[in-house]
């Protein structure tokens, strides 16, 4: 178990003496007590069964509804602690890997553990370059989309239907293949969502250029026109690794949870990636980058964003971009963002949405409807403002998230799968629908 405590966990004062790290539980139904083990700060709740009343029962539950204080799973792949501001990939500050590493080298981090030698990160950047290209029966699939798809919801669709290509998909047992379906899905998803791009904008499709970066060729794939070689802005080149870094992993958020359940099915990596994507697109998620700039727009000047921080402290609308289940300081990734947009409006022009952004984010952190529920600027607050800059229509927004997110989706899958403790995911309920009721029929209903 990773040696740093988990967000879950106080380190004891010095000289505590913990005579137990047990939790004794006394149900006054019965009057009697259980004692439940205390293992790294959390109590299993299957040791909660044992409590009945009636021997017959089938033993108490814990109720935590979008489990917000349930681990469901041990983890060594990213740490955060919410109210300290951290986040930490495999240990390494996130600070750190957005200044020194490049995201090819920070998605070999989150999948194997360790940073690579350089030639690790040769062979790793071989492989995953000499798997960009996707198959040409996928341009047909992209080009029945109608020209204003949505591309998340190409993207979502494409990725899924890359499991009737690759049917050594299924042997999620073998390390050989998993590692092959990771090429293929870290090096595939920036030629899918550039594809569908291109293919909103009825252009012809570039192919990828396996003489330029992961980033670097990406933008050649969005943005070439007539040119015989693109070149790369080496600034927005960078933006976007950084951004690509930022956006890697992120513990168990929703679609983290998303694909290590439906991957504990076993089902091949490919569906249970286009299930992640799926689930970042909601507007609560990945797909708030959109939604804020959206809002901004709908704002539409610093004046007027007193009036709508005040439908938000009303309750009709949320300020999206803020707040977060964790992070209850400033997402550390919204403090990079914030300086990365200054150099990439400095190359583009400044992005006349900035000063109602910093508007907005000046009042939430003075006003206590904010501070009373910690609700500070996350990773989606200002990322939509450098895409746009960047040329990105808004609705390439979320797919911008999903493509760095699948190295941190595809290292939580294989840690699913290759823990011991993990099987198919079938949560409990609590029922309060109706007892038994017999067939009425239509003739004699109300
Ligand atoms: C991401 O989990 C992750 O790690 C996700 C992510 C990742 O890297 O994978 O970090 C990426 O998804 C970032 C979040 C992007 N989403 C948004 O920006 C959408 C706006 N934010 C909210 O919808 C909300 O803050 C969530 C969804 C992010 C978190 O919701 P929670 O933890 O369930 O909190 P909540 O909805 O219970 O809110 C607590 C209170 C409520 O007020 P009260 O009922 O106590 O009066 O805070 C209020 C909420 O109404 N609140 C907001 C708000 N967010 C919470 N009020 C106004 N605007 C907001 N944005």
């Amino acid at each position: 178990m990773d040696s740093s405590l988990s967000a879950t966990q106080t380190k004891k004062p010095e000289g505590s003496v913990t005579s137990r790290e047990t939790l004794t539980i006394t149900d006054n139904r019965t009057g009697k007590s259980y004692e439940v083990p205390i293992t790294h700060g959390t109590i299993r709740a299957a040791d909660l069964r044992q409590i009945k009343v009636d021997p017959k029962e089938f033993g108490m539950m814990s109720y935590d509804p979008a489990f917000n204080n349930t681990a469901s799973c041990i983890s060594k792949i990213t740490f955060i602690d919410g109210d300290a501001g951290i986040l930490r990939y495999r240990g390494y500050p996130i600070e750190d890997l957005a200044e020194k590493s490049t995201y090819l080298e920070t998605a070999y981090l989150l999948l194997h553990g360790e940073l690579p030698t350089s030639a690790q990160l040769e062979n790793w950047t071989y492989n995953v370059t000499h798997h960009t290209y996707i198959h040409e029966s996928i341009k047909k699939f992209l080009d029945g989309f109608h020209y204003d798809a949505h591309p998340m919801g190409m993207t979502i669709s494409t990725i899924a239907a890359l499991s009737t290509f690759y049917h050594d998909a299924k042997d999620i047992f073998s390390a050989d293949s998993r590692t092959k379906q990771t090429y293929r899905l870290i090096g595939k998803m920036p030629t899918i969502a550039a594809f569908s791009y291109r293919h909103t904008l009825g252009m012809p499709y570039v192919y990828p250029d396996n003489d330029l970066s992961y980033p670097g060729n990406f933008l050649n794939m969005l943005f070439r026109t007539s040119e015989t070689k693109y070149r790369p802005n080496p600034t927005l080149e960078r933006a976007l690794d950084i951004l690509f870094i930022l956006h890697a992993d992120h513990e168990q958020n929703c679609s983290a949870n998303t694909i290590r359940s439906v991957g504990s099915s076993h089902v091949d990596p490919y569906s249970a990636t286009a299930a992640a994507i799926a689930a970042l697109y909601g507007p609560l998620h990945g797909g708030a980058n959109e939604e804020v700039l959206r809002m901004l727009m709908e704002i539409g000047s610093v004046e007027k964003v007193p009036n709508f921080i005040k439908r938000v402290k009303a309750g009709e609308v949320k300020l999206m971009g803020f707040g977060h289940r964790v992070y209850k300081n400033y997402d550390p990734r919204a403090r990079i963002i914030k300086r990365v947009a200054y150099e990439v409006f400095e190359l583009m022009g400044k992005n006349p949405l900035l000063e109602i952004a910093l508007e907005c984010e000046r009042i939430a952190l003075e006003d206590d409807y904010f501070v009373k529920r910690k609700l500070y600027p996350n990773v989606d607050f200002y990322t939509g403002l450098i895409y746009q800059s960047m040329g990105f229509p808004m609705t390439m927004f979320p797919v911008l998230f999903a493509i760095p997110r699948t190295s941190g989706w595809i290292a939580q899958w294989e840690e699913m799968l290759l823990d011991p403790e993990q099987k198919i995911a079938r949560p409990r309920q609590i029922y309060l629908g109706h007892d038994t009721r017999h067939y009425v029929p239509i003739g004699q209903r109300g």
